[in-house]
Formats: structure tokens, sequence, C-alpha cells
């Protein structure tokens, strides 16, 4: 952990540095090139908005010669970091799941309600394997139905930006991550 230079409102402290995330999603990419056979074929879907800039080195650093992107959004009823509405499907994927190596990638796993959702509109369209590679891991929940194979870090219970990851759409663009204080109204 180190101190933040300078510039952003509320934040109060660096958690994943720039280098340590481009590290950690090197091995991670080598992780899953290596748990699937190399003739295989990937169909990788990010999970919008907050997956976009961890899919993006992520599937740059998985060196196999075909793998395909899709992404899917999905979206918690409520706004700010209010996280006890439902899971809505915003957006379906394009690509066809079916028969498919699908691995799902998310920015953080928290109350797990994202993943069990998003991972069972997957597993109805019949994959060939469903896996998930999550970023960050809250370790928050004990009702999660699609534990994700890899995880890049274990979070603390902060609440996060950067890297993709928000705080009322603000803050997605900062290149590490970090945690920020959050009103207490949560209206945000
Ligand atoms: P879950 O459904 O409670 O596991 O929440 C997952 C989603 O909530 C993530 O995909 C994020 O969009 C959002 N989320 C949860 N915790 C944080 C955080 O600390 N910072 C930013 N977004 C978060
Ligand atoms: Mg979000």
């Amino acid at each position: 952990m180190s101190e933040v230079a300078t510039g952003y409102p509320g934040l109060q402290r660096v958690v994943f540095s720039e280098e340590e995330i481009a590290s950690r999603v090197r091995q991670l990419g080598a992780e899953i090139d290596a748990f699937y056979p190399p003739e295989d074929e990937l169909l990788v879907i990010g999970l919008l908005k907050g997956a976009y800039m961890f899919l993006s080195d992520l599937v740059r650093a998985i060196e196999r010669p075909t793998l395909k992107v899709d992404f899917l959004t999905a979206a918690l009823y409520g706004e700010g970091t209010d996280a006890s509405g439902e899971v809505k499907l915003v957006r379906d994927v394009d690509a066809p799941v079916t028969g498919r190596h699908v691995l799902l990638v998310e920015d953080i796993v928290d109350s797990g309600k994202t993943l069990n959702r998003v991972g069972d509109v997957l597993l109805s369209k019949s994959p060939r394997s469903l896996e998930v590679c999550a970023l960050l891991h809250k370790k928050a929940t004990t009702g999660l139905r699609y534990e994700p194979r890899w995880v890049g870090f274990d979070a603390p219970s902060d609440w996060l930006v950067g890297y993709g990851l928000d705080l009322g759409e603000r803050y997605r663009h900062l290149p590490f991550v970090g945690a920020i204080a959050v009103e207490e109204d949560r209206g945000i």
C-alpha cells in the first residue's frame, strides 16, 4: 500500500498499483492458457462495464491463436454502492455460447449476486465449460454458485475504484485500484 500522490477527491490509498496489477494479469493469462487444451477456442465474456479494462489486458496475456471476445451487461437495481437489489441482464452476448469454452471475466465479486445470475444465464445456454476469472474478490459471501477458478487479488471490504471499477460512474479510468471514502447516504 502506498500514499496517493494527489488529485483524486476522497481517494484514501492505493490498494493495488498499476505494476502489481500488470504482473498479476500476466500470471493469470498464463494460468488460463495452460488450463485449456491448446487447440480449443476460448470465448472470453466480459461483464460490463467494470471488467472492460481488466479484460482488455487479460486477453493480451492469453497467448493462443483462437480466442473470441464478447460482453454482457448486468446491473444491480439501485445506484451507487447499494448492492441490495436484484440483478438485471441489460444486454446479452452476441456470440453463440452452446458448446464453447466460456471464460466469464468479472471485475469484483462482492455479494455474488451478479455472478450467480449471469452464471445461470450462461449455463442455460449449454456451454462446453464455464469458468470465472475475477480481478478482485471480497470473500464476503458464502452463497456463491460459481466460485471463480482464477482470482487476481483478495480485496479489502472498502469501496474500491479504478482499473474499471467505479463510484457513481467515476474513477473507472484510474490505472490502479484504490480505496475511496463513500458518503453515508450512498445516494451517489
Ligand atoms: P455483487 O453482485 O454484490 O458480487 O457485486 C458485483 C458488482 O458490484 C461488481 O461487478 C461491481 O460492479 C460492483 N461492486 C462491488 N463492489 C465494488 C467495489 O468495491 N467497487 C466498485 N464496484 C463494486
Ligand atoms: Mg459497477
